[in-house]
This record gives C-alpha cells, sequence and structure tokens, in this order.
C-alpha cells in the first residue's frame, strides 16, 4: 500500500461561461479539480491550503473514515472550517472499498466549483475488476454552474427565505456544451477508438438536481454505483442524484462519428404552484478517432424531465454484486427508525430581509438541524463539552404541528444495527413533495426496498436481504420511500442529509453520534494543526 499525497490550493480563478467572464474558487485552478487516484488500502494526504476568502472544508465523499472521523471534512459536524490563509492536512486510509467516490468543499455552496472526482482502483489495479477489464476509463462529472457568485446565491437564499435560486447551467466536466445563444462556450470531447470498451465513471456533482444522462447511439452495462459493484445491468439511459457516481462500460460500437452525451434535469415535484423547473441541458461529444470535428453530431432522447417511471426503472431494479468476502446485510435490528422530511411554510424571520410572505424551512421527524457556531459536533462529543448538541432525534415523526430549529442527535451504540424507513413527506400543500437524495457520511447502507407513496409494514416482505444494492446517497423520490439498514462500526459523529445543497441550510439533515468501542479509544484524538473555531 502506498501514500498519495496531494496539494489543494483554493483560490480564484477567472472562467468565461455562458459568453461571461466571472471569478470562481476552485482547487488548482481547475473546475472539475484534480482527479485524486489511489488503489485501495493505499494512504491519502492532501494539503490544503485556503486562498479563497472564505471558510472551507473538504469532504471524502463515501469514504468509511475508519478510525479517522476527523478528517471527513463536514464543515461544523466534523471539523470547523479551515479559515482563509489556514491549511490543514487530511489523511486517512482507504480501507475495505474500492470504486468511483469523489470529493467536494462541505461548507456553504462552494462545492458548485470546488469538486473532484476520487477514483479507488482494486488493491491489484484493474486486474480486480470483476468485469472485463475496459480499454481506457474516462470520469465524468456532472455539475451545475450559476453565473452569479455562489456564497451571494446562499446568502440571498437565505434572506428571501425561500433557498439558493436555479441554477444557469449544467456541465459536463466543466463545460455546458454548445449553447445554441452562446457558441464558443465550449464542449468537453472524448476520442474514442471503434470496437474499444471504457469504463465511464459519472458522477453526478450538480448541486440542486438529479440528472439523466445519455449518449447517442450507445448503450450502457453498469457495473457499480457509489464505488459498490453491481450485477450488469444493461441500460440505455442513467439516472443519478447528486452525490451518486454510476460506473458504465460504454463499447464503441457505433458508425464512426461524433455524438453527443448528454444531461438534463429530472424532478418529480407535486407542488400545488411548482416553480419552473430547470430545463437547460448540458452536452460534450464522443468522437471516433479520425473523424473530423466539423462532423454533426447526433443528439439522444433524453427522458422528460417528469419521467418517474424511467427514473425508478433505473433506481430501483439494479442489484449488488455479491462476491465472497463481502459484508452480508445483517439480519438483527437495533434502531428501527422512521424518518420522515419534506419542507414546510413558515412565516419570516427578522433576519430574512428580503422575505415576502413566508419562507421555507426544511426538517427531519419535524427537527429543522441547526448547525452548531462555536464547536463541531465531533469536537463536542470527544471532549464532552456541554449544551453542544441533545440526543433527543426521534426515532419516528412525533405528531408536532411546525418543526423545531434543533441541533439534536440520535444516539446508537458501536456496532449497532441501524434500519431507517427514509420517509418524503408533504407539509404544505403548495410545497408539495420533490425528490430528496439523501446522503449518509461514514457507511454505506443496503437498499432493502424503495417505492412510491407510503411505506406500511406489509412491505417488509419485499425486503431483498440476498444482493440489496449498496450505496451511500439514495434517491427518495417526491412522496416515496426507501429503506436502508447498516451496521454502526465506526466512532463518531455521521451526517445523514440531504445532497441537494440547498436544502441544507434549511435544515434537512440529521446526525448519528456513534459511541466508542468495547475497547475504548477506537476514535483517536484530532490530529495536529486541526482547525480552531472562531
Ligand atoms: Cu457529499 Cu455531506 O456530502
Amino acid at each position: 500500500a502506498a501514500v498519495v499525497e496531494h496539494t489543494f490550493n483554493v483560490g480564484g480563478m477567472s472562467i468565461s461561461q455562458l459568453c461571461m467572464n466571472s471569478v470562481i474558487y476552485t482547487v488548482n485552478q481547475q473546475m472539475p479539480g484534480p482527479t485524486i487516484e489511489v488503489n485501495e488500502g493505499d494512504t491519502l494526504v492532501v494539503h490544503v491550503v485556503n486562498g479563497s476568502p472564505y471558510p472551507v472544508s473538504v469532504h471524502w465523499h463515501g469514504i468509511f473514515q475508519l478510525r479517522s472521523g476527523w478528517a471527513d471534512g463536514a464543515n461544523m459536524i466534523t471539523q470547523c472550517p479551515i479559515q482563509p490563509s489556514a491549511k490543514f492536512t487530511y489523511a486517512f486510509n482507504i480501507t475495505g472499498q474500492e470504486g468511483t467516490l469523489w470529493w467536494h468543499a462541505h461548507a456553504s455552496m462552494l462545492r458548485a466549483t470546488i469538486y473532484g472526482a476520487l477514483i479507488i482502483k482494486p488493491r491489484n489495479g484493474p486486474r480486480g475488476y470483476p468485469f472485463p477489464k475496459p480499454y481506457a476509463e474516462i470520469p465524468i462529472l456532472l455539475g451545475e454552474w450559476w453565473n452569479k457568485n455562489v456564497d451571494d446565491v446562499e446568502k440571498d437564499g437565505l434572506l428571501t427565505g425561500l433557498g439558493p435560486a436555479m441554477s444557469d447551467a449544467f456541465t459536463i466536466n466543466g463545460f455546458t456544451g454548445e449553447q445554441p445563444s452562446c457558441r464558443g462556450a465550449g464542449a468537453y470531447q472524448v476520442e474514442v477508438e471503434s470496437g474499444k470498451t471504457y469504463l465511464l465513471r459519472i458522477i453526478n456533482a450538480a448541486v440542486d438536481s438529479e440528472l439523466f444522462f445519455k449518449v447517442a447511439g450507445h448503450a450502457f452495462t453498469v457495473v457499480a454505483a457509489d464505488a459498490s459493484y453491481t450485477n450488469p445491468y444493461p441500460t440505455d439511459v442513467i439516472v443519478i442524484a447528486p452525490g451518486q457516481t454510476v460506473d458504465a462500460l460504454m463499447t464503441a460500437s457505433a458508425a464512426p462519428g461524433r455524438y453527443l452525451m448528454a444531461a438534463h434535469a429530472f424532478e418529480s415535484k407535486t407542488a400545488a404552484n411548482p416553480p419552473p423547473f430547470d430545463n437547460t441541458t448540458a452536452t460534450a461529444v464522443v468522437r471516433y478517432k479520425g473523424v473530423p470535428d466539423y462532423a454533426p453530431a447526433a443528439m439522444p432522447a433524453l427522458p422528460a424531465h417528469t419521467d418517474v417511471v424511467t427514473a425508478g426503472r433505473f433506481y430501483w431494479s439494479m442489484t449488488g454484486l455479491v462476491r465472497r468476502g463481502d459484508p452480508v446485510v445483517p439480519r438483527n435490528v437495533d434502531h428501527s427508525m422512521v424518518v420522515a422530511f419534506g419542507l414546510d411554510q413558515v412565516p419570516c424571520a427578522p433576519e430574512q430581509t428580503k422575505c415576502q410572505g413566508f419562507a421555507v424551512v426544511a426538517s427531519m421527524n419535524r427537527y429543522s438541524f441547526r448547525f452548531p457556531d462555536k464547536v463541531s459536533l465531533l469536537e463536542a462529543f470527544f471532549r464532552g463539552v456541554p449544551n453542544v448538541y441533545s440526543e433527543d432525534f426521534p426515532g419516528a415523526p412525533p405528531p408536532v404541528p411546525a418543526p423545531r430549529k434543533v441541533t439534536s442527535v440520535r444516539k446508537v451504540n458501536f456496532n449497532d444495527v441501524v434500519e431507517v424507513v427514509l420517509q418524503s413527506q408533504e407539509y404544505s400543500s403548495a410545497l408539495g413533495t420533490e425528490n430528496h437524495p439523501i446522503h449518509l457520511h461514514g457507511f454505506n447502507f443496503f437498499v432493502l426496498a424503495q417505492g412510491l407513496g407510503r411505506f406500511d409494514a406489509s412491505m417488509k416482505s419485499k425486503y431483498n436481504l440476498v444482493n440489496p444494492q449498496v450505496r451511500n446517497t439514495i434517491a427518495v423520490p417526491a412522496g416515496g420511500w426507501a429503506v436502508i439498514r447498516f451496521t454502526a462500526d465506526n466512532p463518531g459523529m455521521w451526517f445523514m442529509h440531504c445532497h441537494f445543497d440547498m436544502h441544507l441550510p434549511l435544515g434537512l439533515a440529521m446526525v448519528f453520534e456513534v459511541l466508542d468501542g468495547p475497547a475504548p479509544n477506537l476514535l483517536p484524538p484530532p490530529p495536529a494543526g486541526f482547525p480552531k473555531c472562531h
């Protein structure tokens, strides 16, 4: 096993996008940022130097952080942010997982521009893949673009009480593609050779949108999702929620030419007055070797924005590939929880100076998560600092009329098995329900069942306990549900939240507090130079 070392210089970068020039904050002047490649078993060391005017932290999305919870990078959950002109070194081992993950800023909306791929190859390299070794691998990072400074977008969303405004475009590897009204913005292009098979490592780094993704004239075989192998799943369309990854094999078997890959939003809102949805489409080019750049390119037919059937088929049909030695679904459940979540209309707060009529809050079990402001939850947990959080996060939705703003966690013992029914719920007919991709830090979970409508106990007979999907982010459909199960085998404070960034400051989050093991001190003290809160 090797030590893989990177330096991340966070700083300003000029960019021209949609015919506008702006300054954004990125890592090493790149968007997407550098791709990190490791083999399973390696140690990753990343020196983050904050040359931006914003406090930042970097989250290694999907990494277990076994015994290294301090390096999880969730702002105010596991650390205080790295202040402007300060630096901090993240160091952790990557064991027991392989596939496509990613990293992103985990403070304010900076992750719109601060993100990149984190690729974990098997210990013995591509020989260890449970599918034929591809000719080449192509990371595809789907992103979302705002013409305005994203920190201002978020602050404005807090002042209006409605959350951040809609983005201006989607991107593929940083490019919007050839916008009809604004040529020259540029498109990502990849060259392929006839007959060869490529592994697309697709990451949805978009901030607030689930996406449909297709390549004209080509089909895929999905072999992994969220860095967990799946049984080969053939499809010509991929649906992917923010936080998720999909590894798909694609053979260049079409007539030599140019083909567009394209991504646009999947949204299944059920509101009385739904806000307009994002109908922009990002494109990129797949060009066969020898075909000229100016050859016309075919556009794939993406599903309609609200095509719940296509999305459901993709999300629900895949099964996990179970190999010898893989974790099996634990049968005895220690904590059986129902977590209902959704959006409410509430009166404007005095500090919401641009608020008109009502504000939006989000909650889980009627608790709207409030970030602590003086000390991170993990430090409070480790040092026993009182009055930072309470341990009363409900195990089922309580019958309280309005959501409460609290910093509340759910305490579980080391190695407890936790089952959560995630239920998307309507609390306001004006806001209705919408998709919510729920991400759990620190653990993979088994997805036992998923569906539309309300979960009821009869669904238990449908649980897949044999070869369920294993994920770190589950796309819960508007008004639908999913049942997840995981073993809390890592002490610390683990965030579970909606991976639509706009729902995070609104409170669609909770935290699992996993106590230390029977042999204490599985969680070591914080590393040297750990950021201090101001
Ligand atoms: Cu990828 Cu807490 O997030």
